[in-house]
């Protein structure tokens, strides 16, 4: 107990707890706009599809069934630009948390290696670093990769980005992975919220023939379909790229157990298989998005420019860059509207102007959100 405490930093969502509480106590109710959890339900076939696979009586394989395996592949290429010629190793995960969290442990890097991470950014991939015993470091994965301190041993890319929803183009990405190759730095790829571009008309995967031809080496892109299929409750994602790095985390795995179970893997298989549920439910979220952007403009709040896809608005307040306004004071203010967000310090200290609405709530609270925000205007002074 006390190693991980002395190892991992405090768990932030639990210093939102006088935000909810307070927000708890508006005669409407709470409207939560914090965790990107989905609301929507499982698709049908999805579901049928489990169920299908639930005379799960022996162990599953660790690398997945050839089933599973065939259906990440497929869709690798249909959907991620894979070339038909890359040879690209293939692992299931246990939703994709685990495989961040256990990233730099599983590639063997330990103490005296470092892993670099965006500014804001989801935390685990500082919490995996940390557990591993690595070094961390911020850097900004938008800018030229050159500008970048050497000693890099693994680089974790977020694109779309959470919280920030910012997006990086092939060509980024392609000088990101050329980056890689030179220094010797394997790049992850965290890309579990491609599915929801805005204004942007895509995110390329590092895996991308435009990005790296066919040749993968050094790369690895981590998918969930938490958010595409809402199957955040089933734990179905992957990692998939360098066959030299995929052979011993899969040996590791298998000695550790990680098997993502039967009924998931084919559950898992049908879901990536479809296109249109993913297209729809982007379609529901679009419209969310499209209600909450008009609130928080009406409540003198703006989205940050870059903020073009992913399941979130990354808010400030508008005009003063938010050198006033802490993401805190939007946060408070937010809960005597009976609304609680997240503020931007859980996802860096270089971001703590803003907060992250998430657009993860029925339509019902994002209508009522929308309704009480314009109020915020005066909270906020
Ligand atoms: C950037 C990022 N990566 C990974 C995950 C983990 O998703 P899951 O474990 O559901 O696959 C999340 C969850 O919100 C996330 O925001």
């Amino acid at each position: 107990m006390a190693f991980h405490a002395n190892l991992l930093p405090e768990f932030p969502w639990h210093s939102l707890g006088p935000a909810r509480s307070r927000a708890a106590g508006h005669p409407g109710g709470a409207v939560d706009l914090t965790i990107g959890t989905p609301v929507d339900p499982v698709p049908a076939f999805v579901r049928e599809a489990l169920f299908e696979a639930s005379d799960a009586h022996g162990y599953p394989d660790t690398v997945g069934s050839p089933e599973l395996r065939q259906a990440i592949r497929s869709f690798l290429e249909r959907e991620r630009g894979l070339s038909a010629g890359a040879e690209a190793g293939i692992l299931p995960a246990i939703g994709s948390k685990e495989m961040v969290g256990l990233l730099p442990s599983l590639l063997g890097l330990g103490a005296g290696a470092t892993v670099a991470f965006p500014a804001a950014a989801y935390p685990t991939y500082d919490v995996g670093a940390r557990l591993a015993g690595c070094s961390t470091l911020c850097v900004d994965t938008g800018a030229d990769p050159a500008t970048w301190p050497e000693g890099i041993d693994l680089l974790w890319i977020n694109s779309p980005g959470n919280p920030d929803g910012h997006v990086l183009s092939a060509s980024q990405l392609a000088r990101i992975a050329a980056w890689g190759r030179r220094t010797g730095a394997i790049v992850a790829s965290d890309e579990c919220y491609e599915s929801l571009c805005w204004g942007v008309e895509e995110a390329p995967s590092i895996l991308d023939r435009r990005v790296c031809g066919e040749d993968v080496r050094g790369l690895l892109c981590v998918y969930s379909l938490s958010k595409r299929s809402n199957l955040a409750g089933y734990r179905a994602s992957f990692v998939a790229g360098d066959p030299a790095l995929i052979a011993p985390m899969t040996e590791l795995r298998r000695h550790l157990g990680f098997m993502m179970p039967g009924p998931v893997q084919h559950a898992m298989a049908v879901a990536l298989a479809d296109s249109e549920h993913a297209r729809a439910q982007r379609e529901a979220y679009a419209a969310r998005r499209a209600v909450l952007l008009e609130a928080v403009e009406a409540a003198g709040l703006e989205n940050d420019p870059e903020s073009v896809a992913g399941l979130y608005l990354w808010v400030r307040r508008a005009g003063d860059g938010g050198k006033d306004v802490t993401g805190w004071d939007i946060v408070n203010a937010c809960a005597e509207l009976g609304i609680v967000v997240a503020p931007g310090d859980f996802y860096g200290q270089a971001v703590r102007d803003h907060v992250r609405m998430s657009l993860t709530a029925c339509d019902e609270a994002i209508a009522e959100a929308a309704r009480r925000l314009p109020k915020l205007r005066n909270l906020l002074g």
